[in-house]
């Protein structure tokens, strides 16, 4: 657990991670309103986007009919553009008032999506993440894990009830979301006490009485219960 002067002085970031489908829109929606219902200011954003210059980014990178021919090298720097700008125009200054961020998606991403699921070089990706966030890094992540097979089921059920946008990432065939679920394990791995792991498999009540049960832990004893 934090301790309020942490609290008071840092504010509390905390991030959302994981693959397609993984239910992580929802799930964010919902720990910003019980969050924000418990009387704590809280701020929700997203990945790429979240500034106007990072969603103009964003649609670059998911939407444009020019962006066919993009490279892993452009994505990554396109992906780190719109961090930098997020960084510096919301999120350090929300925690500097003391705030909680809620970010769908953060550097990890980066690093699943672009280093394990594009093959870029792993310690050239953690260079351009470090240029765009400096020390503004996560409290929590929460990764929503999801089976392959469930993601691309929830893919197929938004995409026949949603409108048809064409989204270049989501076209990538099958072994690159596998290896960015690898990528996302290996993360875990690594920093066990940042990023927590849920089984998003589950029912979206499920799913989001494990998360409250993590980021319980962390927010100050001023209003821990809940
Ligand atoms: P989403 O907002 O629907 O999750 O879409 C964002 C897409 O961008 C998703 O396919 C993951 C991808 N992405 C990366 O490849 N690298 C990144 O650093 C981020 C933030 C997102």
């Amino acid at each position: 657990m934090l301790d309020v002067f942490h609290f008071i002085m840092k504010g509390l970031f905390i991030t959302f991670e994981g693959t397609e489908g993984s239910g992580k829109s929802t799930q964010v929606s919902l720990l910003a309103g019980r969050l924000y219902g418990l009387g704590y200011t809280t701020r929700v954003l997203r990945e790429p986007g979240g500034t106007p210059i990072g969603e103009e980014i964003r649609h670059t990178l998911k939407h444009s009919q020019a962006n066919d021919a993009m490279t892993a090298e452009a994505e990554l720097l396109l992906m780190n553009a719109s961090r930098a700008q997020l960084v510096r125009e919301f999120i350090r200054p929300a925690l500097a008032k003391g705030e909680i961020v809620v970010c769908d998606r953060f550097y990890d991403s980066t690093t699943a999506y672009q280093g394990y699921g594009r093959e870029l070089e792993l310690p050239m990706v953690k260079t351009v993440i470090d240029l765009a966030v400096g020390d503004t890094r996560p409290d929590l992540t929460l990764l929503l894990a999801v089976t392959p097979s469930v993601s691309e089921e929830r893919l197929r059920s938004r995409q026949s009830t949603l409108p048809f946008i064409r989204d270049r990432i989501e076209e990538a065939d099958r072994e690159f979301f596998e290896r960015v679920a690898h990528g996302y394990e290996k993360i875990a791995e690594a920093e066990p006490q940042r990023v927590r792991k849920i089984d998003a498999t589950g029912d979206v009540e499920t799913v989001r009485q494990a998360i409250w049960r993590e980021v319980e832990t962390i927010l100050p004893t001023m209003n821990a219960k809940a």
